[in-house]
């Protein structure tokens, strides 16, 4: 049985517009690594308050570890859900050192127990010298490791994080991933980060929950999620695309567009007229005589690779652009025509 199980849970503030929380499923195995991802306002914390006992749910139920922690008759209070909780600003008492903060939850320890396990997760956050320490007196990457620290201590079955790496610069950050990733394994606890940054989500979880205006739109491990989104949102929210309109070959292999015929990585499983496909720009590779070209309207220089904006609508009555990538050692220069082919692992059906 799955280990955290959230079903019809269901969340409105009363505002005007649809609820935070609309009719969530989800259910999340032992040891898992889940990360919330989606644009401002669509629902993360929410979700992730209800999980703590923070907020109540409208409906719905959830259970961790085979006990119901809410429903409609009970509801656990946060402190007997065995979660440990990390906020986005850390939130570390400013008054009292390092080891602290993170003995703090283990009151009901025996002195020797607390002093053991105190020092046990400062070290597996690398911070076993910092104990005397007050929090002003550490980095943002520091405290930042101190409040996982905390949140470790008390053993608990589940982690929740909330943008836990939103106040850091992008090295410290991509170095904080790598960390937080191994501490979490390494003590085999079920994770369930909020995120609004692809990048976070992708290199840090097994399966990406990704939601909008309070509904999950796809729930998947990152390389599926990147090449098979299942619909538009999905398709613009992660990773940049192109979104073309065609009419399925009889062969469902593949699709009709303005700009030529495009091969699907497989057999399309269902059998439609009117379609929609993503491509992806590294999709694009320019070639000499690619099946596909256009004219080069801009050029975007990123250090890695350079952004091409294309359009293709020299015998088109509208405007039609399309973005891909190109390598930065090629010199491309604006007004040029250009030709590419289309790599079917980075095309994708997607539904409207
Ligand atoms: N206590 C509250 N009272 C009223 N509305 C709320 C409350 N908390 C959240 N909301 C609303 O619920 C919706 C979801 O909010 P939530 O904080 O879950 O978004 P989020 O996905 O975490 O966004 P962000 O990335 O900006 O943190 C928003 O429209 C928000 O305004
Ligand atoms: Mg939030």
């Amino acid at each position: 049985m799955s280990f955290i199980q959230l079903k019809n849970i269901t969340k409105d503030f009363n505002s005007k517009g649809a609820p935070a929380v609309d009719d969530l499923h989800l259910t999340i195995e032992r040891g898992e690594i889940i990360t919330l991802l989606g644009p401002s306002g669509c629902g993360k914390t929410t979700t992730l308050r209800m999980v703590a006992g923070f907020e109540e749910p409208d409906s719905g139920s959830l259970e961790i570890d085979g006990s119901t922690v809410f429903d409609d008759h009970k509801s656990v209070p946060p402190e007997k859900r065995g979660i440990g909780m990390v906020f986005q600003d850390y939130t570390l008492f400013p008054h009292m050192t390092i080891g602290k903060n993170v003995a703090f939850g283990l009151s009901k320890w025996s002195r020797h127990d607390r002093k053991h396990r105190t020092k046990e997760v400062l070290e597996l956050v690398g911070l076993g010298d910092y104990a005397d320490r007050l929090p002003s007196e550490l980095s943002g990457g520091q405290q930042q490791r101190v409040a996982l620290a905390r949140a470790l201590a008390p053993k608990p079955h589940v982690i929740l994080m909330d943008e836990p790496f939103s106040n850091l610069d992008a090295g410290l950050r991509e170095k904080m991933r790598f960390d937080v990733e191994n501490i979490l394994r390494q003590a085999n606890t079920t994770a369930i980060i909020v995120t609004h940054d692809q990048k976070d989500a992708f290199s840090i979880s097994d399966r990406v929950v990704v939601m909008n205006e309070g509904v999950i739109q796809q729930i998947d491990a990152p390389r599926r999620l990147y090449q098979c989104p299942a619909n538009c949102f999905v398709a613009q929210f992660v990773g940049k695309t192109n979104l073309l309109q065609g009419r399925l070959c009889p062969n469902l292999m593949h699709v009709d567009t303005h700009i030529g015929r495009v091969s699907l990585p497989e057999r399309s499983e269902r059998l439609l007229e009117e379609v929609q496909i993503s491509i992806r720009p590294e999709g694009c590779r320019l070639t000499e005589q690619g099946k596909y070209s256009g004219r080069v309207e801009r050029v975007t220089y990123s250090g890695d690779y350079q952004e091409l904006e294309i359009s293709l609508s020299e015998n088109l009555l509208v405007d039609e652009r399309m973005t891909i990538y190109a390598p930065v050692e090629r010199y491309v220069e604006i007004g040029s025509i250009v030709s590419f082919e289309i790599i079917p692992q980075l095309v994708a059906l997607v539904e409207r």
